[in-house]
């Protein structure tokens, strides 16, 4: 960026020392990186030291001194995504790359970097490249995603139906797929015990009939006829 495009820049924020953030941050997003010589540039302007704002460009992780590549590829490092195996996500992204975490490959192309968290961590492992969310991320699914950000780059020219499920966010993870088989098991109906068939009673016999129907005889009385 020459001194007339920075010149643009500081009008719009009126040459004020307080918007020094905002200004840095349109030199970045348009250089890709903040040039030592713009830097000094925009410190004479606002009449601030030198050292003032080279503390401001290298606080902030949004700025950086070193050129970045056309697509930066953040992967989030975050508890949530390294349990679900955000480091080997890493690892092959360096490895397919050819750079470590921090680098930017030498046709200027990718900056790998790593986050905290991004807020989805549902969908973890997750990478963001140029702010597109890559969901439930493995080592598998590296090669894929970046030949969608390239497809994407050279004007989304990439085969229908690819682009769009690389690209759209994976489905969040239920409480539900969470439960444990045994859960499942339990909830199953269990199977009605088989009735034990009562044996058949014998049937009475006509003497035990007659016994029973039978009336009693008062005690200490003796039956006999009415006189
Ligand atoms: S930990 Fe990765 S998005 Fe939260």
């Amino acid at each position: 960026m020459n001194k007339a495009e920075i010149d643009k820049i500081l009008d719009r924020y009126a040459r004020h020392p307080g918007q020094i953030i905002a200004i840095l941050h349109e030199i970045q997003e348009s250089d890709r990186y903040l040039p030592e010589d713009a830097l000094r540039y925009v410190a004479d302007q606002l009449k601030i030291s030198v050292s003032q704002i080279f503390h401001i460009a290298t606080f902030y992780k949004a700025y950086s001194l070193k050129p970045k590549g056309k697509h930066i590829c953040n992967v989030c490092l975050g508890t949530a995504c390294h349990v679900r195996g955000a480091p080997l996500v890493l690892e092959g992204l360096e490895r397919k790359l050819g750079i470590k975490n921090g680098d930017t490959t030498e046709d200027m192309e990718y900056s790998l970097s790593t986050v905290n968290c991004l807020g989805a961590c549902a969908l973890g492992p997750l990478v963001t490249v140029d702010g597109d969310y890559f969901g439930n991320m493995n080592t598998a699914k590296v090669e894929k995603m970046l030949e969608q950000v390239k497809s994407k780059g050279n004007g989304g020219a990439s085969p229908a139906g690819e682009s769009k499920e690389a690209l759209a966010p994976s489905e969040p993870v239920r409480a539900e797929s969470l439960k444990p088989v045994v859960a499942e098991e339990k909830a199953a109906p269990a199977p009605e015990p088989a009735k034990a068939e009562k044996p058949a009673a014998p049937k009475p016999t006509k003497a035990a009939v007659k016994k029973v129907l039978k009336p009693k005889t008062p005690a200490g009385k003796k039956g006999g006829k009415k006189k």
